[in-house]
């Protein structure tokens, strides 16, 4: 029989329990502290052929019943104006090494394959002009890959000549007879993708020799890029951070110690996505907690790879002037059922904002030398900002964490510091809590939080030091189940909602809900 003592602790914890108080964690920021600028560019997207991400996704054509401009619809481009996009990496990816830029320009566009992504054709019908068209319209600069695995450098110097130059050459010309008279602007440039695989499984050392030539013939001429607005050029960097791609860091930075005034390099890319298991098992659409948790641990360790290939980069570039650029990230999943496995199409749940959350946040953490990152992929492919089916767009979860943060482009670090806590279920234990804070050009305070944990809330005491605070509010992001999305027919169920702060003994105290991604600025 039970003595009196366990049966009244039985009762008490069933009543305590359901009504126990939200975990609470104390911020402090010292807005007085500034660190390094967070470079928009970190806010970066990605968009490959492949599967819907160019045709359908942004390419209707200007003949289609889907409101388009020139060709490019128009719900797209209202979308991503909002976000800001800073840059679009462009054609690929894998595509990249097989993409031969003659094809897709001019009144005859060549048919070709798309040997990478789902065995299907290739119509070139979205090429240079189509593409600068598009960024224009939602007003973010070019990032183009050029062609290493396939091509030529003499193919990779014509193209940027064909795109840059003004003097009167006969490859201007024929750009101005193909409708564009003016020379376009290329911000990035990247010497291959993935050369160590599908870009031409090359060593270090071939990529090194080869990333040189490049370097040198590829030349930007843009006369409105020459002084300012220089183009930086992007070598590919490692994909993982066992000894294959330590060496490759390695090798790559060596080489740039010792450049010379005929070659130069200005980034390094790193590529990871978070899968957990090769070949993406894990799925977009009816998970629990036990893959929520073991997702957000994998899409931790974004930080672990940073560090680790910033600390060899530092060995060779102590002034940080080459930049680590995260030009491929995200989570991929299985394919969606009844989907062509090769166009990469996964749903993007509430799960997918956090993990967006807590990326950007190491890149800010780390943006002295991160600046610069690329989500994959910016439409209907692996973490997209918006999913369409023809007359039809969503825009996911992701995307609402993208316009979150818009504040954060270009706004300067400011380091917090707090007890996070942990979140635990099963064998999975990761922080409960992550927070950023930054100043914008405005010098408004901004301050993002993300709660991790899909059970409990969480309340915020912000101590601030160096202002005062009169009030703080912004928007929060969260849905009834880690799985939550928005589709079609109901597109509202993982939206920001209004949020305020209270302000007390100086402090900024907020309830986050439990998995939630949430923004809030601070008046002073
Ligand atoms: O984003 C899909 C593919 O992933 C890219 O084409 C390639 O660079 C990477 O392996």
């Amino acid at each position: 029989m039970r003595s009196p003592l366990v049966v009244f602790t039985l009762i008490f914890t069933a009543i305590i329990v359901p009504i126990a108080a939200a975990q609470k964690v104390e911020l402090s920021i010292d807005a007085s502290k500034t660190g390094a600028k967070i470079d928009r560019n970190i806010f970066g997207q990605f968009a490959e052929h492949l599967g819907h991400g160019i045709y359908e996704g942004i390419w209707v054509g200007s003949d289609s019943k889907i409101p388009n401009t020139r060709g490019i619809r128009n719900d797209v481009v209202g979308a991503l104006k909002a976000i800001k996009v800073p840059n679009v990496r462009w054609p690929g990816g894998c595509f990249a090494d097989e993409y031969h830029w003659r094809k897709s320009i001019g009144p005859q566009r060549s048919v070709t394959l798309n040997p990478n992504w789902g065995g299907v054709t290739e119509a070139n019908t979205f090429g240079t002009h189509e593409f600068m068209d598009f960024i224009d319209q939602i007003r973010a600069d070019a990032y183009i890959s050029v062609n290493v695995g396939s091509g030529t450098p003499q193919e990779a110097a014509e193209w940027l000549e064909y795109m840059t130059a003004a003097a009167a050459t006969t490859l201007v010309k024929e750009r101005a007879a193909n409708g564009h008279p003016t020379p376009y602007k290329v911000a990035l440039l990247g010497i291959g993708n993935e050369s160590w695989d599908c870009g031409g499984n090359m060593t270090p050392d071939y990529y090194v020799s080869q990333m040189k030539i490049y370097s040198r013939f590829v030349r930007n001429f843009n006369p409105a890029q020459q002084d300012k607005q220089q183009m930086l050029k992007i070598a590919v960097g490692p994909g993982g951070d066992g000894p294959r791609w330590t060496d490759w860091t390695e090798t790559v930075m060596k080489a740039y110690q010792q450049h010379t005034w005929s070659w130069d390099i200005n980034g390094l890319s790193l590529h990871n996505y978070t899968v957990v298991h090769w070949p993406p098992s894990y799925t977009s659409v009816g998970f629990g907690e036990t893959e929520y948790s073991q997702i957000l641990k994998s899409t931790l360790e974004m930080e672990g790879l940073i560090s680790k290939h910033s600390a060899i980069m530092d060995k060779y570039d102590p002034d940080k002037k080459v930049a680590l650029i995260v030009d491929e990230w995200g989570g991929w999943y299985a394919p969606l059922p009844g989907s062509n496995p090769g166009f990469l199409v996964q749903q993007n749940s509430l799960r997918d904002a956090i993990l967006a959350a807590l990326n950007l946040n190491i890149f800010a953490r780390h943006a002295d030398r991160v600046r610069g990152a690329n989500v994959a992929q910016m439409i209907n492919v692996l973490q997209a900002m918006m999913i369409t089916d023809k007359e039809k767009m969503v825009l996911t979860p992701t995307y609402y964490v993208f316009k979150m943060y818009v504040p954060f482009q270009d706004a300067t670090f400011i380091p917090v510091t707090f007890d996070a806590g942990w979140y635990t279920h099963g064998a999975v234990a990761i922080p409960r809590l992550d927070a950023i804070a930054a100043k914008d050009t405005n010098g408004k305070l901004w301050l993002e939080i993300t709660n991790l944990d899909p059970n409990e809330p969480v309340e915020v005491e912000a101590g601030l030091a160096g202002i005062t605070a009169k009030s703080a509010s912004g928007e929060t992001l969260t849905a009834p189940k880690v799985d939550s999305v928005n589709t079609f027919d109901e597109a509202n169920t993982v939206i920001p909602r209004q949020i305020s702060a209270k302000i007390q003994g100086g402090k900024v105290t907020l309830k986050l809900e439990p998995k939630s991604v949430t923004v809030i600025s601070v008046e002073q």
